[in-house]
């Protein structure tokens, strides 16, 4: 295995970074930031696992990582974030409980995780595959005031909360998908290894 990057370039959800520097991702000022063990460029290609060191996520950010692929994001949760995800008024969400083969059974639950602290999920959007940006704050102008953090897709404007669930009367018809992921011990998840959890 080599040592590359994780992009936490921005609060956009969206790119992953495909400059490496030092074998660490390019930090922006606004979000913070992980690092991660990655598998060489031609392992990634063939879908290889992804490891990430999450002790490097700061309370509330995000951090990204690419994945065959994909964009994947990964969002340290608040005690905070998850009690207002908790809150929502599930008649706000068109799949509130996670009906949908969205994810993995052991994600099928309230927060769509595994450990609440960490919410794991692609970063394409269910309508046509934009990447929604993760406005993890509350109540924005540009928002509004029931809005209460998660992720918002700029193409259409359809909406998902902070675990991923998509609301109601907007383009968007499925939560966004969480892929198959486990944690080696406190500081280490492996994305697209679940060991058959699944
Ligand atoms: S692609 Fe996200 S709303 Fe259309």
């Amino acid at each position: 295995m080599s040592t590359d990057g994780v992009d936490l370039t921005r609060r956009h959800f969206l790119t992953v970074a495909t400059s490496v520097v030092g074998g660490v991702g390019v930090v922006a000022a606004a979000v913070p930031f992980v690092a991660s063990m990655q598998p060489s460029a031609r392992a990634r290609a063939a879908g290889a696992p992804v490891e990430v060191d999450i002790s490097k996520i700061e309370p509330g950010g995000i951090a990204m990582v690419e994945w065959r692929g994909k964009a994947i994001a990964v969002v340290r949760r608040t005690p905070e974030m998850q009690a207002r995800t908790r809150d929502l008024d599930p008649n706000m969400l068109r799949d509130p409980e996670s009906r949908e083969a969205q994810q993995p059974e052991y994600a099928t639950n309230d927060l769509r995780s595994i450990n609440p602290e960490f919410f794991v999920v692609v970063s394409n959007c269910t309508h046509l595959g934009c990447s929604p940006t993760y406005r993890p704050e509350v109540a924005p102008a540009d928002l509004g005031q029931d809005w209460r953090g998660g992720f918002f897709c700029p193409c259409h404007g359809s909406k998902f909360d902070l675990a991923g669930r998509v609301y109601k009367s907007v383009p968007a018809p499925l939560n966004l998908q969480v892929p198959p992921h486990r944690y080696l011990n406190d500081t280490t998840l492996i994305i697209g290894e679940d060991g058959g959890a699944a």
